[in-house]
C-alpha cells in the first residue's frame, strides 16, 4: 500500500473551542468527571486482563466461564474469553425476560409509510425462537452461514438474533447494493439459505430485492444456497420459486416459540461482514463471539449510558457494523429500547429525522456527519419547526465531522443543551474505539477526543515510532481490544498483510494500522484526518476506489480507470473517475450515462461515479503504477503540487489539466 501525504493530512484544524461536561450532564453520568475516566484507563493498563475478565464476567451471562482472558501467543490471531461458552441472543433477550423486563419495549420499528411497531423484550424473544426453529426446519445448523438481504424492517434484526441462537454465523448485506455485489458475497462466504423481502421502501419507491437474490441465483450462481426465506414487505408481485423458496409467514409463525440457545464458544464466529479495502475485491471481516458482545455492549454502556425509559435511535441500516453494534446488539445486549426506522429524509418528507425524534420522544440520537452537513445546508428552519426537546446526547459516525457541522449539530439540534460525541471506529474494530464520555471528557468540536479505557491508540511514522504532536501520521492500536476483528474471511494472509505488518515497529511488536491518517494535539486529542490508502468515504459508505475501477474496466469499452474522491461539502468525498477508451470507441453522452449505470449494476447505487473524465492516457510512474495524488489534485482543481519526477510521460498531465 503506497502512502501519499494528501491534502487531507496536511490540513491542520486549529480549534480552540472546548466544551466541558456540564455539572447537569456530570452529575447524571455513571463515569462522570475525568478522574473516574483516567482510574479506568490506569486499571485497564496495569493488569490488563483483570479489566477485560471483570468486565465479560460482570456483563455477560456464561453457561460456561472461561478459562484465559486473552490468547496473544499467536499473533496477530488472538484468542478472548477462551474456554467459555455463552450466546449472544441470550445475552440480548433471555436474560432481560428473566430479570423482569419482559414488557418493556426492546424495538419500536418506524416504516417509511408510516407503519409503526412496538415489541417488547418477551415478544422479540419468542419471535426469534420461531425464526431459529423455523431455521432449523430449512437445514440451517450451528457454523452454516446465513446471508440477509433486507430492508430496515424488524424481521433483520429477529433474523440476526436468531442466527446467533443457533450458532449460525449471518452476513448481512446492505439491500442497496446489486444483485452482482451480492452474488460475490453469498459466494465468498458460502452462504446456504438468503433472508430477504419482496421488496422494501427506499425513498418513496419500491426496491425489488428478491428480484436481486433472483438474479444473484440465476444459473445455479451461488450453488451453495439451498433455500430463500421471504419476508412479505411491500406486497409488490414476485417470483416465487416452489423448490427453494419460503415465505416468513408462512413458515415462521407456526414454530414453537421456545428453541434453546446453542451453548456457543467464545471464539466461535458471530458474523462475517464486506467492507472494502484498498485492494481488490471486498473483504469478509470476521467476528466472534464473546468478544465482539462485550465490545459492543460495554461500549455502548459507556458512551450512550441509556437511562431506564429513555428511547435510543441510531440511523443506520443494519447493512453496516453500525446497525449491528449500535441498533441491535449494543443497546439490546443492556436492554435498552432501540428506534428502527425504514426511511430516509426524502423529498416528500425533508424533516423526516426531527419527525421521529418528535414523534418518539427520542433521547439519544447517534447519525453520520453527511447527513448533518445536508441539513445545515438547508437551514434551521426545517429543524426548527419541531419539538426536539426530549434529546439529551448526540451523536455521529462514519466520517470525519467538520468543526462548522459539529457546531450545528450541537447548537441547532442539540438546543446547546446536549453533550456532542464523536466517535471513530470501523468495521474492523467492531465498535467505538475513540470518542468522548459525556460525563468525563471535554469535547472539542472536530475531535474524537480520547481512545476508551483499554484501548491504547497511537500516531505513528511508517517505521512504526510516535510522531511528536500536531504531527501527522498513521493511526494505530498498539494492543489487543476484545471486539477486533478476528480474520478476513478465507484469507488470513489478507488478514495479517494488511492490518498487521504494514507497519512493524523495531522490537517486532504487532500494532493494529487502521487505514486512517490522524494526529495529536497538545492535550492528546485525537483529530481523524481521513483515510490514507485507497479507500474513499462517500456520505459515510466505505468504497474501495479499486472496486469501483474493476467495475469500470469490466465494461466493453473501457481500457483503463483510474477512480479518487474529491472533496465534497456534504457527501464528505465524491467519485471522481478518469477513463481511456478502449480502441476506437467514441466518447459520446450515452456511454457517459451507460458507464455510470454499469457501475451502478456492478456494486450498487451507492458507488455511482459523479463525474466520469476520458482521458487519452493515465498519469503513471515508470514503474507503471497509477499517480493517484495527481488525479486527486487535477479532480479537486488544484494545482498539481509535489514531486512529478517519477512520472512516465510528462505530456499525460498537461493533456489532462486540459
Ligand atoms: C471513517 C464505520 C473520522 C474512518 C463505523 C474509518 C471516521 C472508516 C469516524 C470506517 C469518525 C469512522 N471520524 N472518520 N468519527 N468514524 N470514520 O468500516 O475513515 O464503515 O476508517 O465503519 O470510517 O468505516 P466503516
Amino acid at each position: 500500500m503506497s502512502f501519499e501525504p494528501s491534502a487531507r493530512i496536511e490540513t491542520v484544524l486549529s480549534e480552540g473551542r472546548v466544551f466541558k461536561p456540564s455539572s447537569k450532564v456530570q452529575s447524571t453520568s455513571t463515569i462522570s468527571g475525568f478522574e473516574k475516566y483516567q482510574q479506568m484507563v490506569d486499571s485497564a493498563k496495569s493488569d490488563p486482563n483483570k479489566f477485560w475478565g471483570d468486565a465479560a464476567l460482570k456483563e455477560l451471562h456464561w453457561f460456561e466461564p472461561f478459562e484465559t482472558v486473552l490468547d496473544w501467543s499467536n499473533p496477530p490471531f488472538a484468542r478472548w474469553f477462551d474456554g467459555g461458552k455463552t450466546n449472544v441472543s441470550y445475552n440480548c433477550l433471555d436474560r432481560h425476560v428473566l430479570n423482569g423486563k419482559g414488557e418493556e419495549i426492546a424495538i419500536i420499528w418506524e416504516g417509511e409509510p408510516g407503519d409503526i411497531r412496538r415489541i417488547t423484550y418477551k415478544e422479540l424473544f419468542m419471535e426469534v425462537c420461531k425464526t431459529a426453529n423455523a431455521l432449523k426446519q430449512i437445514g440451517i445448523g450451528k457454523g452454516d452461514l446465513v446471508a440477509l438481504y433486507m430492508p430496515m424492517i424488524p424481521e433483520a434484526a429477529i433474523a440476526m438474533l436468531a442466527c446467533s441462537r443457533i450458532g449460525a454465523p449471518h452476513s448481512v448485506v446492505f439491500g442497496g447494493f446489486s444483485s452482482e455485489a451480492l452474488r460475490d458475497r453469498l459466494n465468498d462466504g458460502e452462504a446456504k439459505v438468503v433472508i430477504t423481502a419482496d421488496g422494501g421502501y427506499r425513498k418513496d419507491k419500491i426496491i425489488s430485492l428478491k428480484k436481486a437474490v433472483d438474479s444473484a441465483l440465476k444459473n445455479n450462481a451461488c450453488p451453495t444456497v439451498n433455500s430463500v426465506l421471504i419476508v412479505q414487505r411491500t406486497k409488490e408481485k414476485i417470483s416465487f420459486n416452489p423448490e427453494r423458496d419460503y415465505w416468513w409467514h408462512e413458515l415462521v409463525p407456526a414454530q414453537s416459540s421456545e428453541c434453546s440457545p446453542e451453548y456457543m464458544d467464545s471464539e466461535d464466529r458471530l458474523f462475517v461482514l464486506y467492507t472494502s479495502g484498498s485492494t481488490g475485491k471486498p473483504k469478509g471481516v470476521v467476528h466472534t463471539t464473546a468478544g465482539y458482545n462485550l465490545w459492543a455492549h460495554l461500549t455502548f454502556q459507556w458512551i450512550f449510558d441509556v437511562k431506564k425509559d429513555e428511547i435510543y435511535w441510531c440511523t443506520a441500516d443494519v447493512g453496516w457494523i453500525t446497525g449491528h453494534s449500535y441498533i441491535v446488539y449494543g443497546p439490546l445486549s443492556n436492554g435498552v429500547t432501540t428506534v428502527m426506522y425504514e426511511g430516509v429524509p426524502r423529498p416528500s418528507n425533508p424533516g423526516a429525522f426531527w419527525e421521529v425524534i418528535q414523534k418518539h420522544k427520542i433521547n439519544i440520537f447517534y447519525t453520520a456527519p453527511t447527513a448533518i452537513r445536508a441539513f445545515m445546508k438547508s437551514g434551521r428552519s426545517l429543524p426548527d419547526s419541531y419539538d426536539l426537546s426530549s434529546l439529551r446526547l448526540l451523536g455521529t459516525v462514519g466520517e470525519p465531522i467538520n468543526p462548522e457541522a459539529w457546531m450545528w449539530y450541537m447548537e441547532v439540534i442539540g438546543r446547546n443543551n446536549c453533550p456532542v460525541v464523536d466517535t471513530w471506529w470501523q468495521t474492523e474494530t467492531g465498535g467505538v474505539m475513540i470518542s468522548p464520555l459525556p460525563g468525563a471528557i471535554p469535547t472539542k468540536p472536530g475531535s474524537a477526543t480520547l481512545p476508551l479505557p483499554g484501548i491504547e491508540a497511537d500516531v505513528v511514522n511508517a517505521d512504526g515510532d510516535s510522531v511528536n504532536e500536531q504531527e501527522g501520521g498513521y493511526l494505530v492500536v498498539k494492543r489487543p481490544w476484545p471486539g477486533m476483528m478476528r480474520t478476513v474471511h478465507g484469507d488470513s494472509k489478507r488478514f495479517r498483510e494488511s492490518y498487521w505488518e504494514f507497519l512493524k515497529p523495531k522490537d517486532g511488536s504487532y500494532v493494529y494500522f487502521a487505514g486512517d491518517g490522524a494526529r495529536r494535539d497538545i492535550d492528546g486529542y485525537f483529530w481523524i484526518m481521513g483515510r490514507v490508502d485507497d479507500v474513499i468515504n462517500v456520505s459515510g459508505h466505505r468504497l474501495g476506489t479499486m472496486e469501483i475501477e474493476s467495475a469500470l474496466v469490466s465494461h466493453a469499452s473501457v481500457a483503463e480507470a483510474a477512480v479518487v474522491g474529491r472533496s465534497d461539502e456534504v457527501k464528505g468525498e465524491s467519485i471522481v473517475a478518469f477513463v481511456t477508451l478502449e480502441g476506437s470507441n467514441e466518447l459520446t453522452d450515452e456511454l457517459l450515462k451507460d458507464l455510470k449505470m454499469h457501475v451502478v449494476n456492478e456494486i450498487g447505487v451507492i458507488a455511482r461515479p459523479d463525474e466520469i473524465r476520458f482521458t487519452n492516457a493515465l498519469p503513471k510512474t515508470r514503474s507503471g503504477k497509477i499517480m493517484r495524488r495527481l488525479l486527486r489534485s487535477l479532480a479537486s482543481g488544484e494545482e498539481v503540487k509535489g514531486d512529478t519526477s517519477t512520472l512516465e510521460d510528462k505530456n499525460v498531465l498537461d493533456e489532462l489539466r486540459r
